[in-house]
């Protein structure tokens, strides 16, 4: 599968989008936000540019992109404010897969402008803000031009559905059925994308300048543990009815996988530290609830799914069975939900360029 041509959250403003279907995120984002904050002060203190590069990577079509950048902006004026200096510029690069939806992005930039002045009062600002299309397994951004990278949520997807997985059948994700060789084909598309996305960032970051990532990722050295494999098993739920009803080919089951690795802690310094050019300030591992966000729960929980899945199944599957493969998802969710309560883990990990 060409995940840059099939992956891209639900686009537009509507009930399913991903604009309004990504509270998960958001939370994820408040949670981890001490470490980019500490991260971005650092930064403006030690280096002090007069124009400050900033980088949201994965930005997606949603409002959490402008609240991430809200925040560092924000931070990174009052750092400056306290030095007595006078206030940098700032650039903002806003990237995701040319799919994504950046017009209904760019829509809310005019509101991002109002905030930050009633945040930090009149006369701050402009930022100027650029669209970036492309995917971070490649170059993104001329050589050390940046000094600042975020990224939530959007590392732990790969590049591509690794390859070697033919014997994974009836699963669309590293499970506890999975054969060995599977596990080990999900692990080296991990090593080898991330140890790309670090080669390349390494070269667009300049010297001191700060890296913070947050991704799904899991506490156990166990890929196939439940806190980072369940949520996509109860997708596979739902398709294996259908192919046991005959709704769906059990082929068309078996040859589908789901590009994401969920790293441990280990796994992720692990690449870090092979690669070398970052030092890792701070590493933290952190869950959240699935229905961390909406009084309704569950159904938000399958909806957050859906609006960042239904892209890829659409591709695999045929749009025609979408509909019935996330109502029976639905149903699933909220019945486990009503017995256990299910978590997201993260990990966010802080670094800097070294020399
Ligand atoms: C779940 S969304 C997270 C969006 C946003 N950061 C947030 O926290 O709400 C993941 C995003 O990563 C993007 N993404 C995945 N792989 C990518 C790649 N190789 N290059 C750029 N963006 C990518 C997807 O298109 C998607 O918009």
């Amino acid at each position: 599968m060409e995940l840059v041509q099939v992956l891209h959250m639900k686009e537009g403003v509507g009930d399913a989008s991903y604009a309004n279907n990504s509270g998960l995120q958001k939370t994820v984002i408040s949670k981890a936000k001490h470490v980019a904050e500490k991260a971005i002060t650092n930064l403006y203190c030690s280096i002090m540019p007069q124009c400050l590069g900033i980088a949201e990577l994965g930005c997606s079509s949603g409002p959490n992109a402008l609240f991430v950048i809200l925040e560092l902006v924000s931070t990174a004026y009052k750092a400056c404010q306290k030095l007595g200096r006078q206030l940098p510029e700032i650039q903002v690069f806003l990237n995701d897969l040319p799919g994504n939806d950046f017009n209904t992005l760019f829509k809310t930039v005019t509101k991002f402008q109002q905030n930050l002045s009633q945040e930090m009062g009149n006369g701050v600002g402009p930022c100027y803000f650029m669209g970036v299309p492309g995917s971070f397994y490649g170059r993104l951004f001329p050589n050390r031009s940046l000094h600042f990278v975020h990224s939530s949520y959007s590392v732990h997807w790969l590049s591509q559905v690794p390859p070697g997985l033919e014997d994974n059948k009836g699963n669309i994700f590293m499970s506890s059925s999975s054969p060995p060789s599977a596990l080990m084909a999900y692990y080296a598309q991990f090593q080898k994308d991330f140890s790309v996305f670090l080669k390349h960032r390494a070269e667009e970051i300049v010297e001191g300048g700060r890296m913070v990532i947050t991704i799904m990722g899991r506490r156990s050295e166990d890929p196939t543990s439940k806190e980072c494999c369940y949520s996509w098993e109860l997708l596979a739920l739902a398709l294996r009815d259908m192919v046991s009803e005959g709704l769906i080919e059990e082929e068309k089951l078996d040859s589908f996988n789901i590009p994401q690795y969920t790293p441990s802690p280990t796994e992720m310094k692990l690449e870090i530290e092979k690669d070398g050019s970052f030092v890792i300030d701070q590493l933290e591992v952190f869950e959240v609830d699935w229905d961390c966000y909406e009084s309704d729960g569950p159904c938000n929980a399958a909806k957050c799914m859906r609006a960042v899945a239904e892209s890829m199944f659409a591709a695999h599957f045929g749009s025609g069975i979408i509909e019935e493969v996330f109502r029976r998802h639905r149903e699933i969710v909220v019945d486990r939900m009503s017995k256990e309560k299910p978590q997201y883990v993260n990990l966010v990990v802080s670094m800097t360029r070294n020399g």
